[in-house]
């Protein structure tokens, strides 16, 4: 017999099924009890009445604890007030496995209480609801770059050198060869990909042993990172706006349920179409002064600046031509300004700030080897990514967009914790 889940009750108004699911909570009034059958794809308030089950399982009603596990058989019956329209009425119901207490109550736990048992918290509404839009983001992004003729393009995790900056890198022992390391990023991979493939994307875990201890950092977290040969820094803006454009509008079309659970203002949502503004670094800086912040004009945006400058806009806002001190070795100069690089950083509205970076990439041999002296990296690690420019080298960009960030922004959370099933923080590696 096929398993019939909950989601997909609207189709058995009037049939007997059979469910199984976990006990999410409980009432009772007098000779009704009435349980809420939770299995991943909904809730279904299962109706027990006295007269209409055995004395056993009506006893046992009372017996099922928060989490139990159990099967349950009834009719199927429309009810316009529950949530998915539908409820059963019970015929008969059987114990799978009892729970002992359950440690996560209603009742308000602190944030680290929860970490610490995140493998159970995952099983909460508002967690299932995160991660569910998360699975749909995922999905678009998978979805836009498969239906413009890019090819995934899986890039290594164990690394010999840096991408980002040294600074950041986690090391482990890798057999006589010394030491490797976690990768940060998969472009420069993924520029060879490009000029084999023309356009591509990696998508993966990446990872920094970063000393942030902020709400939008992790030591893991996934990036999705276009990129394409031929590009220039308009293009790669122009494909970063359809992208999130893309994003934003597949989960609303598709996760408004969701996004009603986590009670997001979905106004902020609506708005993100194309065009997004775009602006220079210059006019950011001026922004900052004009909001009376004494910034520095060459150093880096940070978190407090990218929300002064976002809260300008009603959507996403690009903001290019950033000195070229403060970023990347591979990013190609502006040739009308060499002091500034060819990036781009979209920061989100309402304060969320960076979620992806990119740059039109340096593309002349030995320019890029210029940076790569200037940075201290080193040259040997680089060599094969070097050959990209010496056979056959064109003008080619991309971005990388961090998952965890863009979940947090259209769910509208607090922090990045709750946006991956298992976070990984300066002070947590558990469970
Ligand atoms: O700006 P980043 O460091 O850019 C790169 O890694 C480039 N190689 C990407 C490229 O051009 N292909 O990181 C890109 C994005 C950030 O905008 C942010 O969304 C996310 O990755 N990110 C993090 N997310 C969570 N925790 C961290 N510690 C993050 N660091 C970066
Ligand atoms: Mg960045």
């Amino acid at each position: 017999m096929k398993k019939i889940c909950i989601s997909e009750l609207k189709n058995h108004v009037g049939e007997s099924v059979t469910l199984y699911g976990w006990l999410y909570n409980k009432r009772s009034s007098g000779k009704l009890r009435f349980l809420i059958l939770r299995d991943g794809t909904g809730y279904l308030q299962c109706v027990t009445f006295k007269n209409s089950v055995s004395p056993e399982v009506f006893e046992f009603t009372d017996k099922l604890t928060q989490e139990s596990s159990f099967e349950v058989t009834g009719t199927i019956r429309e009810e316009a007030r529950a949530t998915g329209g539908v409820e059963m009425d019970v015929a008969d119901l059987k114990i799978i496995s009892h729970a002992g207490e359950y440690p996560i109550t209603p009742k308000e736990h602190g944030v680290e209480f929860l970490m610490d048992h995140r493998h159970l918290w995952v099983r909460s509404s508002k967690q299932v609801a995160i991660l569910k839009i998360r699975h749909r983001i995922v999905k678009a992004i998978r979805d836009f770059f498969d239906e413009r003729g890019f090819t995934l393009f899986d890039a290594p995790i164990l690394t010999p050198a840096a991408c980002e900056g040294t600074s950041t890198l986690f090391e482990t022992p890798y057999f006589d060869l010394g030491n490797a390391y976690l990768t940060q990023s998969g472009q420069l991979y993924a520029e060879a990909g490009a000029m084999a493939l023309g356009k591509v994307y990696t998508f993966g875990p990446t990872f920094r042993a970063e000393k942030s201890k902020t709400r939008r950092h992790l030591t893991e977290f996934w990036m999705v990172e276009p990129e394409v040969a031929f590009n220039d820094l308009n293009d790669n803006m122009d494909l970063a706006e359809e992208f999130l454009e893309y994003i934003v509008q597949s989960v609303l079309a598709d996760r408004q349920e969701e996004l009603k659970i986590l009670e997001r203002d979905v106004k902020f949502l609506e708005a993100v179409k194309r065009p997004l503004p775009r602006i220079t670094y210059d006019a950011a800086v001026e922004i900052l002064h004009k909001n009376g912040v004494e910034f520095e004009y060459g150093n880096d945006l940070g978190a407090a600046d990218e929300t002064i400058i976002s809260n300008q806009f009603d959507r996403p806002v690009m903001v290019h031509r950033y000195p070229s001190e403060v970023k990347a070795f591979y990013m190609k100069r502006d040739p009308e300004n060499p002091k500034l690089a060819l990036a781009v950083d979209v920061l989100a509205p309402e304060g969320y700030g960076e979620i992806i970076g990119g740059s039109q990439r340096e593309d002349n041999l030995d320019l890029l080897l210029e940076r790569i002296k200037e940075h201290n990296l080193p040259e040997e690690a680089f060599s094969w990514y070097l050959d990209l420019r010496r056979y056959g080298s064109v003008p080619h960009a991309g971005f990388g967009l961090g998952l965890e960030r863009t979940v947090s922004w259209i769910c509208g959370l607090d922090h990045v914790r709750e946006t991956i099933p298992f976070a990984r923080m300066i002070y947590r590696n558990t469970p």
